[in-house]
């Protein structure tokens, strides 16, 4: 029983890797013939790296534990999640920012009524839930996780992936087609960018236990912009939309490159580019839309050089009133530490 209406147990099907994520590959790996509620929504859109997607996809094919690293934003999220849409295999997703404790993940005791009696039951946390379907269970911000929260994790990092539910008595055998994926912005050495606040240092066996560690650094700028172009098809349509778009990419860029000179504590993610271009949409001008969407994020001691950044790209000036500080936008919060712009 897996309690998810027609998803069959075990996969029932193929699908062909160079088919499915479009770069060439002689793969086919296992898949479901039907959807679940917990299947992601596919992105048509959706650009897929050929190394962190094989290494994806051996987490699903042959059962491997997979960790995706790499700076914010970069979409280390959405390949699994994209990955599981292309195999229909659902796919749930915890986020580890420190909020989650051990009972979220294990479960807790409720009182419920029932027959007019109050009653004490166990309702199960997320993690004896999905181990016992065919789900892929992917653990966000790894690296963030509480120490108690590790603790409960790496148990079924174990071998046999076995799981005691200790209050309970009762030992969970994991599902064949239960799948375990972690993201993490650091590789558990800490964060000597000073950009990850919140993150922990991951010991050894941490990271041991994971049997494929993959990479998603920036892309180059030409793949990042077309992903951008996908996602605002009201830009693409625009007879200026690739230029202005390569230009967005190259200040990304030129932030990434200050970012690793020194000179600048904020970096402009991938993400933060498709929110540009969305917002280029709304406020129609791309300075505008620019100083909404990033300057404000930055310390206003950098902010003359973020602008600088801008210009250097457009070949425009930055008006004035968008250059420096808006009291207004109650931005520049004078942090001097590094901030990762989300
Ligand atoms: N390869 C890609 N193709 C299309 N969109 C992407 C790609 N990589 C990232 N994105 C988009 O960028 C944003 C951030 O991705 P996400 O996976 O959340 O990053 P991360 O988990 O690395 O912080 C999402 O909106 C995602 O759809
Ligand atoms: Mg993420």
């Amino acid at each position: 029983m897996t309690g998810l209406g027609d998803l069959p147990e075990h996969p029932d099907a193929t699908v062909d890797v160079a088919e499915a994520f479009g770069f060439a590959s002689r793969l086919s790996v296992p898949a479901f013939s039907v959807r679940d509620d917990h299947v992601p929504e596919v992105d048509d859109a959706y650009v897929f790296d050929p190394d962190v997607t094989l290494a994806v996809l051996s987490g699903f094919a042959r059962n491997r534990r997979v960790l995706v690293q790499g700076f914010h934003g970069t979409g280390k999220t959405t390949h699994v999640e994209q990955v599981a849409a292309r195999l229909n295999w659902p796919c749930v997703r915890v986020n580890l920012d420190g909020h989650v404790t051990r009972m979220d993940l294990v479960g807790r005791d409720a009182v419920v009524v029932r027959d007019d009696h109050q009653v004490t039951e166990f309702r199960e946390g997320i993690l004896p839930w999905a181990l016992q379907r065919p789900c892929a269970l992917v653990f966000d911000e790894y690296d963030a996780g509480r120490p108690d929260v590790m603790f409960v994790i790496n148990r079924v990092l174990e071998r046999d992936g076995r799981f005691t539910l200790l209050d309970q008595n009762r030992v969970l055998d994991p599902h064949p087609s239960f799948r375990l994926f972690a993201t993490a912005n650091t590789v558990g050495l800490g964060d000597l960018t000073g950009l990850y606040r919140g993150t922990q240092l991951l010991n050894h066996a941490q990271v041991d236990r994971w049997n494929v560690v993959t990479r998603l650094d920036y892309l180059a700028p030409d793949v990042e912009a077309s992903i951008v172009l996908g996602r605002v098809p009201e830009l693409a349509a625009r007879a200026d939309g690739a230029d202005v778009v390569d230009r967005m990419v190259a200040v990304a860029n030129l932030t990434r490159a200050g970012f690793a000179a020194g000179d600048l504590s904020t970096v402009m993610s991938p993400r933060t580019v498709i929110s540009w271009a969305e917002n280029l949409e709304v406020f129609e001008d791309v300075a505008r839309a620019f100083r909404l969407s990033f300057l404000n994020k930055c310390d206003d001691a950098e902010r003359s050089l973020v602008a600088e950044l801008f210009q250097r790209a457009f070949d425009v000036e930055l008006d004035d009133s968008i250059a420096h500080a808006d009291p207004d936008d109650g931005a520049g919060s004078g942090s001097s530490g590094g901030r990762a712009d989300g």
